[in-house]
């Protein structure tokens, strides 16, 4: 059982909280293997509130939600009355008078999930909020890799690319630590957040000497809007330095999984060749997604 209403971050979560979403995530993955439904959700109401665009998290949510029975509704906030000058917090008030029991949010500023929470009866699942947390992400990454390696513990994780920016790199920073994986970072200097390590991870410099020895090589996306605003020289330049690709992840362990949350950039930050090889498992964290958040939203079970 998790202890809140709520799932805004896995900074706040045991590793208990952590082992039992998991857990009951490989339960719900049977179920989705054998294209069967539960009625964990029935009668219930799931609202998917996105103000920011999304493939992946939005659609394994709303998949997830009508396997177990929810009736789903989709609000994007560029056609909604947000557009009219609506606060976040009517806007959840409205969605708890239309008897929503779970909202799913994403929004561009840190911490909008934590205030929309504070406001409305129903759960809130936080579906990535700026550059805090996207904890149903780091979720499914610490599904497969268990799916894969049995147990996290003592794995080496490399996290490679814009950490500065990224809410699943510090969502799985924060999981990755209470489970016991070593964790290293790689990035430009201008896209490492001062003081990282003390958060519990080595920072290298270099993708080729981290990759030695690593179980996990995950790629973050190098947010292409960033460049603007000059935090590295030049694309070409990134990629041939940061770029996950066959030279830099020789020295990885026999066992190497690549991941990447996506959506990914192909033949900037990962190499096209490593990401539709037979190390890749993007597509399965894809799929494990569904599984874990079909576990979070029964969990949470829409409590009021
Ligand atoms: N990984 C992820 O959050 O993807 P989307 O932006 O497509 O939801």
């Amino acid at each position: 059982m998790l202890r809140s209403k709520d799932l805004l971050g896995l900074k706040g979560l045991t590793a208990e909280e952590i082992e039992s979403i998991i857990s009951l995530a490989f339960d719900m993955k049977r179920v989705l293997k054998s294209r069967q439904t539960t009625n964990d959700l029935s009668g219930k109401s799931v609202v998917t509130l996105f103000y920011e665009n999304s493939t992946r998290t939005r659609n394994s949510f709303e998949t997830a939600a009508r396997l177990m029975g929810a009736r789903t509704s989709s609000i994007a906030a560029s056609t909604s009355s947000v557009t009219k000058g609506e606060s976040l917090i009517d806007t959840g008030r409205t969605l708890d008078a239309l008897m929503a029991d779970i909202i799913i949010i994403r929004h561009s500023m840190s911490g909008a999930p934590h205030l929309l929470a504070k406001n409305v009866k129903a759960g809130v699942i936080n579906a990535g909020d700026g550059m805090d947390e996207h904890p149903t992400q780091a979720l499914l990454d610490i599904y497969t890799m268990k799916e894969k390696f049995g147990s996290v513990k003592g794995l080496k994780v490399v996290m490679v690319g814009d950490i500065k920016h990224s809410r699943v790199a510090r969502s799985n920073l924060w999981a990755l630590n209470k489970l016991g994986a070593q964790v290293v970072l790689v990035a430009p200097n201008t896209l490492l957040p001062a003081g990282i390590e003390s958060l519990g991870c080595t920072v290298v410099p270099d993708l080729e000497e981290a990759a030695v020895g690593a179980n996990v090589i995950m790629g973050l996306r190098l947010q292409l809007e960033r460049q603007k605003a000059g935090l590295f020289p030049s694309i070409s330049e990134y990629s041939s330095m940061f770029e996950i690709n066959r030279e830099k992840i020789a020295g990885a362990s026999p066992d190497l999984l690549i991941m990447h949350p996506g959506p990914i950039n192909r033949d900037i930050e990962i190499c096209g060749e490593i990401a539709d090889s037979g190390l890749s498992v993007i597509n399965e964290q894809v799929t494990n997604g569904v599984a874990v958040r079909m576990a979070v939203m029964k969990l949470l079970g829409g409590s009021k």
